[in-house]
């Protein structure tokens, strides 16, 4: 046990017609963070926003916004999501595999947190020589691309092996997990020490988000 996980609301499933209202509200029901999903229907096969959308919502409130990047080539775009107020920056190990050190020199001239998320088809081994530069790492349960799917759970092997390394090297890097995130499976999650949860759907079917965000908070 050390402490609680932290939950960080996709606004995927929020309501787009006025999502400066949601993210206000899971805001001031409890969110620790605001997970903001960029997909270019290049890198997965939908589109959803950019930085001027999160720029728009940015003084909405003061919590941590932790944004996604489903793109191609995300070393190009690093400067756009920092100026719209971005403050972790996940971009894919799978967009990366060439360029992985200069995105990470990129993502370093600016202040913003570093983080790789990685596919469940990713071999987590492959991530380790860069883990002490990264302040989070994202393991994807889900193919990303869509809210709604169902948690594969073997992915949560790889938050273990994390865990462990990180633990092994005295980093402080924390874990994510994204997708299929819901009451039925945070348990199993918590159980492997995940430090934060994504949640979509499971937030925003609910007319009120206050005891669903709640319910996320486990031990870890
Ligand atoms: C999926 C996105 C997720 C998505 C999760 O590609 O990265 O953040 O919103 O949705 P749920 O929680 O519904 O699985
Ligand atoms: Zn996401």
């Amino acid at each position: 046990m050390s402490g609680k996980i932290l939950v960080a609301p996709s606004v995927l499933s929020a309501d787009f017609s006025k999502l400066g209202d949601e993210v206000e509200a899971i805001a001031n029901a409890g969110a620790d963070w605001i997970h903001l999903d960029v997909m270019d229907g290049h890198f997965v096969p939908n589109i959803t926003f950019g930085a001027p959308i999160i720029k728009a919502i940015r003084n909405r409130t003061d919590k941590v916004f932790d944004v996604h990047l489903m793109i191609e080539n995300p070393i190009n775009y690093i400067k756009d999501f920092v100026d719209a107020g971005a403050d972790i920056i996940a971009v894919h190990a799978e967009t990366i595999r060439y360029t992985r050190e200069a995105t990470l020199d990129e993502m370093d001239k600016y202040d913003v947190k570093k983080a790789i998320a990685i596919n469940p088809d990713y071999d987590v081994n492959e991530l380790l020589p860069v883990l002490d530069r990264l302040d989070m790492v994202l393991v994807m349960t889900v193919y990303p691309g869509f809210g709604g799917q169902t948690m594969m759970k073997s992915s949560l092997d790889k938050v273990t092996v994390l865990k462990n390394e990180i633990a092994k090297r005295g980093l402080k890097t924390i874990v994510q997990i994204d997708g299929g995130v819901n009451a039925d499976t945070i348990a199993d999650a918590a159980k492997v020490g995940v430090d934060c949860v994504v949640a979509g759907s499971y937030v925003f079917k609910e007319d009120e988000y206050t005891d669903v965000i709640e319910s996320l908070k486990l031990e870890k």
